[in-house]
C-alpha cells in the first residue's frame, strides 16, 4: 500500500509539520534532578534530522511538590530544567523538526523503586491511584486552583521557549484522568460529581487556563485514554453519546487536537462500527486527531515492558484508515524509540532494514 499520505504535510494553528507522524510520548528518566541534558537533546534532535513530523516530548512534570514519582523525570519549571528545554527545542529545530512538550501532573502514584519519595504526599482528587490503593491524599480547592496555574505556566513557558505546541496529559489513570475516573473521583465539591461530565470540570479548568495563557493561534493537544494501567477494558465512554458528552466540552474548552491512545490501533471503539477511539474523536468533535498504539509492531507496549519483544509489522491497515479520513496524524512509540530512522527508512521502503523492539531499547538513549 502507498504511503503517499503519511508523507504530506499537517497546518494547525501553529503547527506546521512536513508529514504526519509523530513521535509519542515516552517517559525515559534520564534527566538528573529533573534538568534534561545535552543527550537528552542530541536523542530528540536526532528523531527530528531523520524527517520525524512532530516530537512529543516525554511526559514532564509541573511545578507541584509531588507531580512526579521519579527523580530522573524531567521538570518542565525552574530555571535549569527550562534552560535543559530551550537547548532541546533549539537543537530539534536546528534539524527542522517541530516539537511540543507533554505536560504531566501524575496525581497519586505508588513509591518510585528506588524509595525516593517526593517532599509531600501525592495529590489527587482523592487518596486513591485506583480502587483499594491509597498513597497520598485529597487535594483542597486552592490546591486545584494552584495546579490549574501551575499547567498555564508550563503552557506559557513552553510557548515562550519556541515550541511548536503543548501536549496536556489527560490519560493513563494520572492526575487529570483521576478526576475524570469515578473510582478515583468520590468528590462532593464541583470538582466530583456523578457524571463525567462533572467529573470533566477540572480538565476544562486545565485546558481553559493554558489556553488563555498561549493565545488562539498556539495548539494545544490534548492526550486521553479510555483504559487505565489498573484495568485496560475500562472505558469512560461505553457509547458514542457518552464520548460526545465527555470530549465535546473539552473541545469546546480550547483543545485543537484529540490525542487518543489505545494499546492497539486497529482495534475498534464501540460495536456499531470498525472506527477506532481516534476515528470516532474526530467523527463527533470535528477536531483533528492523532492514533497511536502498536503501529509498525506486533505487540503492544505494556506487554514490552513485562518483556515481550516485538517484530516489525505492515502499515496497511493504518494507511487503510488514515486514507479514509479516520485521523489526521498517527504516533509511533517504541518503533521510533529503538529506532530513529525510522521515518526514512518508511518513506523509503527500506521494510527489510526496520528493527523490532525489545526492552534492551529502554536502558540508554539511542
Ligand atoms: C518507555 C515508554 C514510556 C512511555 N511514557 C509515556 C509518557 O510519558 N506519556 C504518555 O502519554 N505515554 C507514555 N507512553 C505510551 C506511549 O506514548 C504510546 O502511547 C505507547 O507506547 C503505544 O505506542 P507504541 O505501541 O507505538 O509504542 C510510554 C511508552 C513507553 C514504551
Amino acid at each position: 500500500m502507498s504511503t503517499t499520505k503519511l508523507f504530506e504535510p499537517f497546518q494547525l494553528k501553529s503547527l506546521n509539520l512536513k508529514n504526519r507522524i509523530v513521535m509519542a510520548p515516552m517517559t525515559r528518566s534520564f534527566s538528573p534532578n529533573g534538568v534534561p541534558t545535552n543527550a537528552v537533546a542530541a536523542y530528540y534532535s536526532k528523531r527530528a534530522a531523520s524527517d520525524v513530523g512532530l516530537i512529543l516530548s516525554e511526559g514532564t512534570v509541573i511545578d507541584r511538590v509531588s507531580s512526579s514519582n521519579d527523580p530522573n523525570i524531567p521538570h518542565f519549571y525552574g530555571e535549569s530544567a527550562l534552560a535543559g528545554w530551550q537547548q532541546v527545542i533549539k537543537s530539534v529545530q536546528a534539524a527542522r523538526g517541530s516539537m511540543g512538550p507533554q505536560i504531566w501532573h501524575m496525581g497519586i502514584m505508588e513509591n518510585h523503586h528506588s524509595g525516593w519519595v517526593p517532599a509531600a504526599p501525592f495529590e489527587g482528587p482523592s487518596d486513591l491511584a485506583r480502587p483499594g490503593f491509597s498513597n497520598g491524599r485529597a487535594m483542597s480547592e486552592k490546591d486545584i486552583e494552584d495546579t490549574i496555574r501551575a499547567f498555564g505556566s508550563a503552557a506559557a513557558d513552553a510557548k515562550r521557549l519556541g515550541f511548536d505546541c503543548v501536549e496536556i496529559h489527560g490519560a493513563h489513570g494520572y492526575l487529570i484522568d483521576q478526576f475524570f475516573w469515578e473510582a478515583t473521583n468520590n468528590r462532593t465539591d464541583i470538582y466530583g460529581g456523578k457524571t463525567l461530565s462533572e467529573r470533566s470540570r477540572f480538565a476544562i479548568e486545565v485546558i481553559k487556563e493554558v489556553r488563555k495563557q498561549v493565545g488562539e493561534h498556539f495548539t494545544i493537544i490534548l492526550r486521553l485514554s479510555q483504559w487505565k494501567g489498573s484495568d485496560y477494558s475500562y472505558k469512560h465512554a461505553k457509547t458514542p453519546a457518552e464520548m460526545e458528552a465527555w470530549l465535546q466540552p473539552l473541545a469546546d474548552a480550547g483543545v485543537d487536537i484529540f490525542h487518543c491512545s489505545q494499546r492497539r490501533f486497529w482495534e475498534a471503539e464501540f460495536e456499531e462500527s470498525d472506527l477506532n477511539f481516534a476515528g470516532w474523536a474526530k467523527k463527533l468533535t470535528g477536531k483533528a486527531t492523532i492514533t497511536v498504539g502498536s503501529v509498525g509492531l506486533s505487540g503492544e507496549f505494556l506487554a514490552a515492558f513485562r518483556g515481550e519483544s516485538s517484530n516489525p509489522s505492515s502499515l496497511d491497515e493504518l494507511i487503510r484508515r488514515l486514507d479514509r479520513g479516520d485521523f489526521d496524524l498517527v504516533a509511533v512509540g517504541r518503533a521510533l524509540l529503538a529506532d530513529p530512522l525510522w521515518v526514512t527508512k518508511i518513506r523509503d521502503n527500506r521494510s527489510d532494514e526496520l528493527k523490532g523492539f525489545t526492552r534492551e531499547a529502554l536502558v540508554e538513549l539511542i
